[in-house]
């Protein structure tokens, strides 16, 4: 069965040159069975007419957000499995940026949670205008894809970057999403991130620099990738992805209990969080006032390792969740993640290399070498976090299924 068969599209087409092309890459779609309805912008009907598309899907084209049937893009939203916006002009890309909500095609990426492709077409000096590379990497940052435009020759006769990609660049892009989709369909993933905090009195406490930003990604890849997630999460102010269930702790010993308490009946369990490995022996009740004291020792005690306890309880079940730890090191990453993992009897670990540029706590980047069980030993590149998640899941899933 082709890869798109049945899949749910919707494409939105923009004032462009290029919307004939997007046209054919309709059809595309269409002729391997995928679902499409297609959404014009105003100016798009300036360049193409909406009969074109209405007799490639069969569909009717929606365009106006108030004559259209009421709450169609909302609907519409909800049933997408993937939006494809094309060509993509410099305006629609500074519309969607900024929040904007004006039109049908707007209005429905602003409501739905499918993944959005950004398929950007434009004249050179318009794409490499520093505006336009702002506003796309700012949506890349939350995760809407980009298909890169080609360089050659552009509607205005000059050279350069700017031209709509060929057809099947985008067709094989779009099962790409859509096949990484169903990846982790039905798995239940318990992920854990963030610091945690523990108490030294009711005012103050020690915790460490862990953004979270790692384990709040892979969450998000994971649901993206159809899993049901839940995620465990230490303090953090990060916002967390829609459609995951949450559960805040604070300290190790929350964590603990939360993990134990949901991991048993999970078939992937993920420890991204920077659990403290030393608490205060004796927190205090009451705040104690710097004046009682010009020095202060402070006596700090083992916090429960979480992962090992965790592995040692379902030692010898039948039907155990895979375990994945995640180890920051500063040198001698391989060979100390692999102790871990040997230590704490896990599946897999991921090693961050903290003395790399660029990776580690508090930056959007990382890079990182997956251990497997067997030995293997998989080195991924410096990459944005969000599509580090994404590979890490996708890695996990490859090796861990032939397991
Ligand atoms: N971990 C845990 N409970 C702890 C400490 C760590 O479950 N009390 C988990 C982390 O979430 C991570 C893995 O164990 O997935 C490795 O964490 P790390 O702190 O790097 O390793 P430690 O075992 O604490 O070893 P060390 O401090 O010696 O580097």
């Amino acid at each position: 069965m082709n890869a798109l068969s049945g899949r749910k599209v919707v494409v939105g087409i923009c004032g462009g040159i290029a919307a004939y092309k997007a046209a054919g890459v309709v059809s595309q779609l269409v002729q391997r069975g995928a679902d499409v309805r297609v959404v014009m912008t105003r100016a798009a009907r300036e360049f193409i007419a909406p009969l074109t598309l209405e007799a490639l899907t069969r569909r009717p084209v929606l365009i106006d957000l108030f004559r259209d049937e009421p709450l169609g893009h909302v609907e519409l939203a909800y049933w997408a499995e993937l939006v494809v916006v094309m060509p993509a002009t410099y305006d629609i890309i500074g519309r969607i940026a900024s929040g904007l909500a004006d039109e049908y095609l707007t209005a429905l990426v602003a409501a739905t949670r499918a993944p959005v492709l950004v398929v950007p077409a434009m004249e050179a000096q318009m794409y490499e205008n520093p505006i336009f590379q702002r506003n796309k990497r700012e949506l890349e940052a939350l995760g809407y894809r980009f298909v890169e435009p080609e360089i050659g020759r552009l509607a205005s006769g000059r050279e350069g970057i700017g031209r709509f990609p060929a057809e099947d660049k985008i067709v094989a892009e779009v099962e790409r999403i859509l096949t990484e989709g169903s990846r982790l369909r039905g798995l239940r993933v318990l992920i854990t991130a963030g610091p945690t905090r523990e108490r030294l009195d009711p005012m103050r406490c020690i915790t460490n620099r862990s953004s979270g930003k790692m384990g709040y990604a892979l969450a998000e890849a994971a649901r993206d990738m159809g899993a049901h997630v839940r995620l465990i999460s230490g303090p953090t102010p990060l916002t967390p992805p829609a459609g995951v269930d949450l559960i805040r702790v604070e300290s190790a010993e929350e964590m603990r209990r939360a993990v134990l308490e949901h991991a048993p009946d999970c078939d992937w369990v993920l420890m991204a969080a920077a659990v403290a490995d030393w608490r205060p022996k004796r927190p205090l009740a009451h705040k104690e006032s710097k004046l009682s004291a010009e020095t202060l020792t402070l006596e700090l005690e083992r916090t429960p390792d979480i992962l090992k306890e965790l592995g040692e309880a379902l030692k010898g079940e039948r039907k155990r969740p895979l375990l994945v730890g995640f180890a920051a090191e500063t040198g001698d990453l391989v060979e100390k993640a692999r102790q871990k993992l040997e230590q704490k009897g896990l599946d897999a670990i991921v090693a961050n290399d903290l003395s790399q540029e660029g990776a580690g706590p508090e930056v959007d980047t990382n890079a990182v070498t997956l251990i497997f069980k067997d030995g293997r030993v998989e080195a991924l590149p410096l990459m944005p976090k969000r599509e580090l998640a994404r590979e890490i899941l996708k890695r996990l899933a490859d090796r861990l299924d032939r397991a």
